[in-house]
């Protein structure tokens, strides 16, 4: 099973607000989100879930949470309590790949487990608090970079697993 992060990041690393919103719209980076993610499973933090509002249509929605008392009835939506929980469920069902869509939190614990990153670095600076985690750039090759008017789509590998 793959693991692979998909984010959005701002030339200044942002990637959200404390207040939950995405900084910016670009249509065309939502439609390369969806069309990569449909599917398949995607993991995220509560704190992203609340953001979204509703689980995103045609994947399975994993939300992680430490909270016993969050429920979400929802055939689209699960809850684990740990990411690990979550990423062994995942294995066990035998899924090609999974994605892991966010917040910083869950990047942050995801990035020693994740085999490709999927970034998305937008041609502008944004206000937001919440910044993508530092990682090491010299553990992942570029395997691939599309250009589009507003951002360009990067795949990284992560080294000695391509
Ligand atoms: N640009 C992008 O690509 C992108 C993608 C996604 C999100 N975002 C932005 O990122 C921001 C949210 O990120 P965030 O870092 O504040 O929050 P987050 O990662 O979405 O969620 C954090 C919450 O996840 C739960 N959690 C985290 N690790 C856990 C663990 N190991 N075990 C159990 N529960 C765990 C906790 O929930 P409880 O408090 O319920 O225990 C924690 O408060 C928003 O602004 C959103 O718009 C941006």
């Amino acid at each position: 099973m793959k693991i692979i992060i998909i984010a959005a990041i701002a030339q200044n690393g942002v990637i959200g607000t404390t207040m939950g919103e995405m900084p910016w719209h670009v249509k065309e980076e939502f439609a390369h989100f969806k069309n990569t993610t449909f599917g398949f499973p995607v993991i995220m933090g509560r704190k992203t879930f609340e953001t979204l509002g509703n689980p995103l249509k045609g994947r399975l929605n994993i939300i992680i949470t430490n909270s016993q008392n969050f429920s979400f009835k929802d055939d689209g939506a699960i809850v684990y309590h740990s990411l690990i929980g979550a990423l062994d469920y995942c294995r066990k069902a035998n899924y090609e790949k999974i994605f892991i869509i966010g917040g910083r939190e869950i990047f942050l614990q995801a990035i020693p487990f994740v085999d490709e990153m999927i970034l998305s670095f937008m041609k502008f600076s944004a206000k937001g608090e919440i910044l993508f985690p530092e990682y090491n750039e010299t553990d992942w090759q570029k395997t691939e970079e599309k250009i589009f008017d507003q951002f360009s789509v990067c795949n990284f590998v992560r080294k000695g697993r391509n």
